[in-house]
């Protein structure tokens, strides 16, 4: 029988995802996913943390923390953020676990033994000035290929190459700017060039995959494949097992792929058998399915299958569904420079689930798409006016005029007939679009059931047949109810919440896809209690995310400092003795501060925020060594601290039994 082992890309564990990382690679598998499990299928969706290479260690230098530290932290996050988003991973594992580490070993020892891999002497950029080898993303500069600036060592993100660093143009250190000279170091090579014509001949099987990604690969093949360093001089990674290269790590990418294996393993390890991980990765009745942005597409699609295919007894990626980008405003999101809408800023406000929806419709699946938070209002509301409406008023008339049961249905007349064979249609078409990663498409079309649900509604108009006819009217209701059945099993895949929140109405427990189209729910099945799905939005709701980001943006200015640089700041407990109005000033006052031994006057922006009264005899943190400075013609002697927020500003309270004078730290 069919297995699918589906995987999504290990997200770097450098900082939080944002919208663009769960519409390229994640929502499209969760929805993939979904829609195998409730069709019975034999499927694991695997998935976890890729926690080396350079991405990692230059987030930590940035952030003065180690690179575990790093990982620890964005790991749970990330983890976070997709559980509540309801990407339903089987496992979420990370590559800092022994069993990735043992993995990844074992399968560079094997193509080492193979013949696949050699050491070599090679050239590096090394940065004097820093003292250290520039591997992958230490060193930037303008990209060979496109000529676009701000290309970084091993990978241009504009253009999606795969780089050789020594290539770049206009090379620079990435952490202070000055140009790198090029050292002899010895690296072991992945010696691709060996897989070109299997590759070739494997791709002629293929033609089925999105054209982005064929494309891709047949470029990279027409280049002709060469040998790539699969080690880098860096201390944080999965150390290269063999003696004398000590100081090596494996190269990120050559185990972060690995690690869809290595999550697989550790998934089974306390299962009764442990060795079913192999079943998903050697047993040709699997179906291996990579859900990717377009700039992974060379690893999993070239890179992948050559080493798959190198240790002999794998089988290999079965389909690699590569996504577009989703960008804002025509430019991509990107971690590294903070153009982002995080998925947890979105969460802090709303569920998640409208979202899924406006991210499904609007996939890029084979273009680049632009997220707006417009285009995300409408399709908020469509969704509350299409499907939550229909499901809504469908609910509301049976609890009404029903007593909460599916009505009888006796001949139905030709409308209704229509709408339940449209609905078995429908999951047809649906089906077959989602298992060949039409997933837009496939929404659409559920989306449409719904909106012809609803002019059905219209046309019966049930609240006059209540008063005229009343078994047309049962009947409307009945074959209602049957449809809204139907789609809240076609759009679990999509909307996985809403759905449950409808299947509870309904007063059902199971999602099996096959029962979409069918007539489910039996005369005089008790329904449960009708509740609105879904709230619209407003234009101009997005206003919170807008004051969120420019806190953000305002934050990320400071640049980090040292403890001994923090320490020069003398921050003492005082209280305020007096307070007075500084002529034409209507945003200060003049502060007789007490710090125990000593009087200070200054002056502090806060008088729209406190009367007078309210600051006489409060205690408060005084920065005594600021330099004095005269503000409106007073002299002021040091500053009192204050929490600045949307919120307004609030004076900063030491404990009220700390002695004036003593110091804060
Ligand atoms: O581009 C990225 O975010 C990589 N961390 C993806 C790795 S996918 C696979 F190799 F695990
Ligand atoms: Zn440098």
């Amino acid at each position: 029988m069919t297995r699918y082992l589906v995987t999504s890309a290990l997200p770097y564990a450098n900082g939080p995802l944002h919208l663009g990382h769960l519409a390229g690679a994640y929502l499209p598998a969760d929805i993939y996913v979904r829609f195998l499990r409730i069709n019975d299928e034999d499927v694991l969706y695997i998935c976890g943390t890729d926690e080396h290479g350079v991405p990692i260690t230059i987030t930590a230098e940035k952030m003065g923390i180690t690179p575990r530290e790093v990982v620890d932290k964005y790991h749970e996050i990330i983890k976070d953020n997709f559980a509540e988003f309801g990407i339903s991973f089987d496992n979420f594992s990370r590559t800092e676990k022994p069993e990735h580490y043992v993995f990844a070993q074992e399968v560079f020892l094997k193509l080492l033994d193979r013949g696949y891999i050699e050491k070599k002497p090679t050239k590096q950029f090394f940065c004097s000035k820093c003292d250290r080898y520039l591997p992958d993303r230490y060193v930037g500069g303008t990209c060979p290929e496109c000529d676009t600036e701000g290309a970084k060592g091993d990978q241009c993100e504009s253009c999606g190459s795969w780089l050789n660093a020594l290539e770049l143009k206009e090379p620079e250190c990435a952490l202070c700017g000055s140009s790198p000279e090029i050292r002899e170091t010895i690296h072991y090579f992945l010696k691709l060039d060996e897989f070109q014509s299997w590759l070739e001949e494997w791709f002629e099987g293929h033609g089925d995959w999105k054209n982005n990604v064929l494309n891709y690969c047949k470029g990279w093949l027409k280049d002709g494949l060469r040998e790539r360093a699969i080690t880098r001089d860096l201390s944080w990674g999965v150390p290269v097992p063999v003696e004398g290269a000590e100081g090596k790590v494996l190269y990120v990418w050559f185990e972060a792929l690995l690690g869809y294996v290595s999550s697989t393993i550790e998934y089974f390890r306390d299962k009764k058998e442990q060795s079913d991980w192999e079943k998903y990765w050697k047993d040709k009745d699997t179906r291996i399915v990579h859900f990717i942005g377009k700039d992974n597409i060379v690893f999993h699609a070239v890179i992948e299958p050559a080493v798959l295919h190198g240790l002999g007894d794998y089988i290999l990626p079965w389909n690699v569904p590569a996504n577009e980008y989703l960008n804002i405003a025509g430019e991509k999101f990107s971690t590294s420079r903070g153009r982002a809408i995080w998925m947890k800023d979105y969460l802090e406000h709303f569920p998640p689930d409208p979202m899924r929806y406006a991210l499904a419709i609007n996939a890029p699946e084979s273009r680049d798409t632009d997220f707006s938070w417009d285009e995300f209002r409408v399709r908020n509301n469509e969704l509350a006016d299409v499907f939550g409406n229909f499901v809504n008023r469908t609910l509301k008339f049976a609890q009404s005029f029903f007593d909460g049961k599916v009505p009888d249905n006796i001949n139905l007349g030709k409308a209704e007939k229509d709408l339940l064979n449209l609905a078995v249609n429908t999951r047809n078409e649906i089906s077959e679009l989602i298992r060949n990663f039409k997933l837009k498409k496939a929404c659409l079309s559920a989306m449409d059931l719904a909106r012809t649900g609803n002019r059905y509604f219209d046309s019966a108009q049930p609240w006059k047949t209540a008063k005229t006819n009343q078994q047309a009217c049962a009947n409307t209701i009945y074959t209602c109810i049957q449809l809204a059945d139907t789609l809240r099993i076609l759009l679990y895949p999509f909307i996985p919440f809403t759905c449950e929140r409808t299947a509870r109405m309904l007063s059902r427990t199971t999602v099996k896809w096959d029962e979409a189209g069918l007539e489910n729910l039996e005369s005089g099945h008790k329904l449960g209690k009708p509740e609105i799905l879904l709230e619209k939005l407003k234009k101009g709701f997005e206003k919170i995310f807008e004051e969120k980001k420019v806190r953000v943006e305002q934050k990320e200015e400071t640049a980090s400092i040292t403890y001994d640089d923090f320490m020069k700041t003398d921050l003492r407990v005082g209280i305020i003795e007096e307070v007075s109005d500084i002529e034409g000033a209507d945003k200060l006052y003049k502060l007789v501060v007490s710090l125990g031994d000593e009087t200070r006057e200054l002056v502090a922006g806060i008088k729209q925020h406190y009367s007078r009264q309210d600051l006489v005899g409060r205690k408060v943190v005084v920065v005594s060594n600021l330099a004095p400075a005269k503000i409106r013609g007073v002299v002021s002697c040091g500053m009192i601290l204050a929490a600045d927020g949307p919120g307004g500003v609030r004076l900063v309270e030491p404990a009220s039994d700390s002695e004036l004078g003593d110091r804060v730290r």
